[in-house]
C-alpha cells in the first residue's frame, strides 16, 4: 500500500493500535515490568525502559514521518543530544554549525572538556572551507537548520555528500522545521535529533526529545545506548506527544502563515534594523536599534510573553544573550551576531491581527520614550 499523506499520518499516529478493546486513541501503559509465560517467551515487552507499549508507539511513528527506520524517545531533546553524542569516544571529533542553540554549545564544551571529544565551529556555508576542516579524528557533522538563532538555512544535501564521502555521519536537529517542512534523512542525513518540547508537544506543557536514525548498524547502537543511560520518555509524556503530533501539521501552517505577515510587518517599522527569517516555519529574529531599547520592549508586551522556549500554540519572545544562549562566551556570542539587540520570535498560531496590534502598541509606547528622552 502507497503511504499516506504526511497530514494523514500525523493525525492518525497511534490510532487502531488496540484491537482488543478497540480504543480509537491509545492506552497510556504505566506498567514497568511484562508477564512472561515461561523461559523465551516474551512478548516483546519485557521492562519498560527497554520498551513500552506507548512509547514504542511513539518512537515508530515518529521514524516513519522522519523517514527513518528507528525513533529514540528521550526524556528531553538535551538528552537526545546527550544519546547521540554517546556515539562518540574520546579522541573523536566533530564539525558543528556555529549558530546554534545554547545548550547545544555548551554540552559540546563538557565533552571536549571531560571526555576529549572536541568540535569545530563553522558556518556551514561553503563544503570546500568545511572539508579544509576535516581530519583522521572527524566522525560527524552536526547541523542545526535554520540556524539558532540567525535563521539561516544550511544546505543539508550538500554537507550529506561531504559526509558520505568522508565516511561521517551527518546529524541534523531538526526541531524548527519538524518533519512536517523538513526531513533531513531524505536528503541524506543518517540522524534526526529534535527537541519535542517545541512543536512536536506543541502546548508548553511537556519536556521531551526524539531522535531517528537510518541504518542498522546505527539503529542497534542507539537502542543499546538509550536502554543501557535510561534517559527514556515516561509513558504520559509519550501520549502527550502522540496527541501533539496529531495537530502539527494544521499547527505548523498557521505557524508560518502568522510569522510571514509579522515578518513583513517588522520590516516596515523604523526602530528594528534586521529580520531574519528563513521564509519558512514560525521562527523569526529581528535587531532592534538599540540595546537600552530591549527591557521596554519586552515589558510593554501585552499578550506576547517574554518566556524562554518556542514552538508551543502561544507567541513567545525570547532574548538570546542572556537566555537561550546565555551559555555561549559573550565575545564569540556577538561575533557570530547574537548581539545585545536581537530578539527571537516564537511566532504563535493566535489571530495574527491581534499579535500585529500587540508589537504596535509597543512601539507606541518605545516612542513615547524616545520623544521624552534628551537627545
Ligand atoms: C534547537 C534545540 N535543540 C535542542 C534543545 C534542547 O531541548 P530541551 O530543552 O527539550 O532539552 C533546544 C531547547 O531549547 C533547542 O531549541
Amino acid at each position: 500500500m502507497t503511504k499516506r499523506n504526511i497530514q494523514t499520518r500525523f493525525v492518525q499516529l497511534g490510532n487502531k493500535s488496540d484491537p482488543d478493546t478497540g480504543a480509537v486513541n491509545p492506552p497510556v501503559y504505566l506498567s514497568t515490568a511484562y508477564q512472561h509465560q515461561g523461559l523465551g517467551h516474551s512478548t516483546g515487552y519485557d521492562y519498560s525502559r527497554t520498551k513500552n507499549p506507548t512509547r514504542a508507539l511513539l518512537e515508530e511513528g515518529i521514524a516513519d514521518l522522519e523517514e527513518g527506520d528507528s525513533g529514540y524517545a528521550c526524556s528531553s531533546g538535551m538528552a537526545a543530544i546527550q544519546l547521540v553524542l554517546s556515539l562518540f569516544q574520546a579522541g573523536d571529533a566533530l564539525i558543528c554549525s556555529d549558530d546554534i542553540y545554547g545548550g547545544t554549545h555548551r554540552i559540546l564544551q563538557r565533552y571536549a572538556d571531560y571526555y576529549d571529544i572536541q568540535t569545530t565551529y563553522d558556518t556551514l556555508t561553503d563544503v570546500a572551507t568545511t572539508e579544509n576542516l576535516i581530519t583522521e579524528k572527524t566522525k560527524a557533522i552536526l547541523i542545526e537548520t535554520p540556524t539558532n538563532p540567525l535563521m539561516q538555512e544550511i544546505d543539508i544535501e550538500k554537507f550529506a555528500v561531504l559526509a558520505k564521502k568522508h565516511d561521517l555521519l551527518l546529524i541534523v536537529d531538526n526541531t524548527f522545521l519538524t518533519p512536517y517542512f523538513q526531513q533531513p534523512i531524505t536528503l541524506g542525513a543518517d540522524i534526526v535529533i529534535h527537541s519535542a518540547t517545541k512543536y512536536i508537544g506543541g502546548h508548553n506543557d511537556v519536556l521531551a526529545g526524539l531522535v531517528v536514525a537510518k541504518g542498522e548498524t546505527l539503529c542497534d547502537e542507539l537502542a543499546a545506548i538509550h536502554n543501557d543511560s535510561g534517559a527514556v520518555l515516561s509513558p504520559f509524556d509519550s501520549w502527550l506527544l502522540i496527541r501533539g503530533l496529531k495537530t502539527l501539521a494544521l499547527r505548523m501552517d498557521k505557524h508560518e502563515e502568522n510569522a510571514k505577515k509579522i515578518a513583513a510587518y517588522l520590516e516596515t517599522e523604523p526602530l528594528i534594523t534586521d529580520v531574519l527569517y528563513a521564509g519558512k516555519g514560525g521562527m523569526l529574529s529581528f535587531r532592534l536599534k538599540h540595546s537600552d531599547m530591549v527591557d521596554p520592549f519586552l515589558q510593554n508586551l501585552q499578550l506576547i510573553t517574554f518566556a524562554e522556549s518556542l514552538g508551543g500554540v502561544e507567541s513567545f519572545i525570547t532574548y538570546p544573550a542572556t537566555q537561550t544562549h546565555m551559555a555561549i562566551p559573550e565575545e564569540e556570542r556577538i561575533r557570530r551576531g547574537v548581539c545585545d539587540r536581537l530578539l527571537r520570535f516564537s511566532v504563535g498560531v493566535e489571530k495574527v491581527d491581534d499579535l500585529l496590534e500587540d508589537l504596535t502598541q509597543v512601539f507606541v509606547e518605545l516612542n513615547k520614550t524616545l520623544s521624552k528622552t534628551p537627545q
